[in-house]
């Protein structure tokens, strides 16, 4: 039910209206907010995407058919109001609201549609959970922070498109049907009706065809590209997601970290307002891990790792010593100020210790008074421990916690422990933005489970070249040329320069335990392209989500998404994924076999 809007034509959004109108006849069209009744007075709360306008009825003048509309008026209702601008009564100016001391007197209201009683208030105050939010998700979107955000985004992508084209770069699309090529995350499958048993895989990067366009000669791709990847959700996960994606021939690496900075830098000034310094640091991967503890570091803040084991090497505490002998290291951070910590709060880092596989935390508290407490004095000689204070400048007031493990657990605890005291202590602003480049990253690693190494961007990426003659002897040791962008310990972006030269490529993937043959089925139609004339070339790609996440302080990326899914990769308003037809299925050659119902970890 709902009236037409005929004759009617909208003149102003809600929250543009000034007081330079005051006197006009207007038009707004939108959602109540909140209706209020006083008696013969009723005054409705009325919103679009700009925000709010307040318009008002007398009783004792106004046509009673018309105030008996507005009595019945109810939140969410969407209404047409027309009426005139008038400066409130001073009893009534609401000096929190930026359409504060102005209101619409009505003269005409007709309501477009009602509403049911919405499933929670659209409001930013108000907590709800996700769930319900996600299910509701198009009342969720009426909150004001949530059309920032997506607003935002539009901002972001359209800075994007203006300043890549004025670059020189080709925005070309690539297929969402392709050939399912896993390396890394699990590809989504889809079926194919007219080849059965055979399937597409849905492009977890448009990475193999970004690079076929380089043997095109487009010289300059990019893409804001949909991705997906079947792979554990997180804060900054999602298994369709976005990439602002490029590729260039005839590059370095300097060139496209040039190119990339100035992306960053006109996107932050043009949708933000934000000045960004560039060029960025840059950091060897090595520097991140021995300095942070992380590939992607968070450098608003210090808490740096030191390494002890030098110091450390003659010691009989056992803990140390078979971690050293071990082949390991120990290390350390001052965690300046938390001296004082109860033991239950330094117990509880000991926890978070451990779920990066350390075995325990060794640490020396010194409090406010300097009074020194530590379960591992005991182990050290007077001297030796105060040469280990003082490599860690422990003064009074800190606290000192160690890791004595393989150097991975070493990094992982000890780089996730910086991260734990900088939320305990608040030494983060999130409008603080700190870029820097991370570079050299191994080429390999090794995977223990299928005990082989696998790539640790893709098996695309170039060798350093200095590196090549290790390439035999020792892969492990070999670094990449690839970089990652990070901001404030996420990791924006990353790419790499590709290997172009194909026996470099095919001793890559014989590294990988790939056979000729293996290489062929899977990227056969890159190897195929590459004989016929391929420029040296090397791209890059963000994740936008994430860009506007950092951008606009939310904490995840599904705030910065308009239909993000929850954690298990379902979505509640839709109730994807779903059963289909037992047609469908007969038709795609496809027989469901039943599975007992996965239990929710
Ligand atoms: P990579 O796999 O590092 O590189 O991905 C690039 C960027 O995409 C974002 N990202 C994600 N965002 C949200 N949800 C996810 N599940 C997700 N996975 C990745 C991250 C990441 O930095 N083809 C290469 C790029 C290249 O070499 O040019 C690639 O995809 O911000
Ligand atoms: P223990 O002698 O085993 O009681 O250990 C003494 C202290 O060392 C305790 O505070 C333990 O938590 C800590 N500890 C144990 N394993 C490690 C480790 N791998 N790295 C750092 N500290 C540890």
């Amino acid at each position: 039910m709902g009236e037409s809007m005929s004759g009617l034509k909208r003149s102003h959004m809600c929250g543009e209206i000034t007081n330079a109108l005051i006197g006009q006849e207007i038009t707004v069209m939108g959602w109540v907010q909140r209706r209020r009744d006083l008696g013969q007075l009723i005054f409705i709360a009325l919103r679009d995407r700009t925000g709010i306008i307040q318009a008002t009825i007398d009783g004792n003048s106004a046509d009673p058919e018309l105030f008996h509309k507005a009595e019945s008026i109810r939140s969410e209702y969407v209404l047409a109001i027309k009426g005139t601008l008038a400066e409130r009564t001073e009893g009534n100016i609401n000096k929190n609201m930026k359409t504060g001391d102005i209101e619409i007197l009505i003269s005409e209201l007709r309501i477009l549609s009602e509403s049911e009683t919405p499933p929670f208030q659209v409001e930013d105050s108000i907590t709800v959970k996700d769930d319900l939010r996600l299910k509701y998700r198009y009342i969720d979107l009426r909150r004001p922070s949530l059309f920032k955000n997506i607003k935002l985004r539009h901002d972001v992508v359209q800075n994007v498109r203006s300043y890549l084209n004025s670059q020189g770069f080709l925005e070309i699309e690539t297929p969402i049907l392709g050939k399912s090529t896993p390396e890394g995350a699990r590809d989504y499958l889809v079926p194919s009706r007219v080849h059965p048993g055979m399937f597409y895989g849905l492009p977890q990067s448009p990475q193999l065809f970004k690079q076929i366009l380089m043997v095109s000669g487009m010289d300059r791709y990019y893409q804001i590209a949909k991705c997906f990847r079947d792979e554990d959700l997180r804060a900054d996960r999602q298994p369709e997601f976005t990439q602002i994606d490029m590729e260039l021939s005839f590059i370095d690496e300097d060139d496209i970290m040039t190119v990339n900075e100035g992306l960053i830098k006109e996107l932050f000034k043009n949708a933000l307002g934000v000045d960004v310094q560039t060029p960025f640091i840059r950091m060897t991967y090595q520097e991140a891990m021995d300095r942070f503890g992380s590939d992607k570091p968070d450098i608003r803040f210090g808490i740096e790792l030191k390494n002890i084991s030098e110091l450390v090497k003659d010691t009989e505490f056992g803990v140390f010593k078979n971690a050293l002998e071990a082949g390991g290291s120990v290390r350390a951070i001052n965690a300046k100020g938390c001296g004082s910590f109860p033991r239950k709060q330094i117990d509880s880092l000991g926890e978070v210790a451990k779920l990066f596989g350390a075995k325990g935390l060794a640490w020396i508290a010194i409090n406010d008074k300097g009074d020194i407490k530590s379960p591992i004095q005991k182990f050290f000689a007077e001297d030796k421990f105060k040469e280990i204070m003082d490599a860690m400048e422990a003064e009074t007031g800190d606290l000192i916690l160690f890791c004595a493990d393989k150097d991975k657990i070493v990094y992982d605890a000890l780089g996730a422990l910086r991260l734990e005291i900088a939320k305990r202590k608040e030494l983060t602003d999130p409008k603080d933005f700190r870029f820097l480049w991370v570079t050299e990253f191994p080429l390999l690693e090794w995977d223990d489970e299928e005990n082989r190494y696998v790539a640790v961007h893709h098996p695309f990426t170039a060798p350093m070249d200095e590196d090549i003659p290790f390439i035999d002897s020792d892969p492990g040791r070999v670094r990449a040329r690839a970089y990652d962008m990070v901001l404030n310990g996420v990791e924006l972006g990353g790419g790499s320069i590709r290997i172009h030269r194909s026996d470099i490529q095919e001793k890559m993937f014989e590294l990988l335990g790939f056979t000729k043959e293996d290489a062929y089925e899977r990227f056969g139609f890159l190897l195929e392209a590459f004989k016929y004339g391929v420029p040296p070339h090397g791209g890059l790609a963000f994740g936008l989500d994430r860009i506007v996440m950092l951008m606009s302080g939310a904490s995840s990326i599904r705030d910065v998404m308009a239909f993000p899914k929850v954690k298990d990769a379902s979505c509640p308003m839709t109730d994807a994924p779903n059963v289909v037809d037992e047609k469908q299925l007969a038709e795609l050659g496809i027989d469901v076999i039943e599975t007992e119902e996965k239990t929710e970890e």
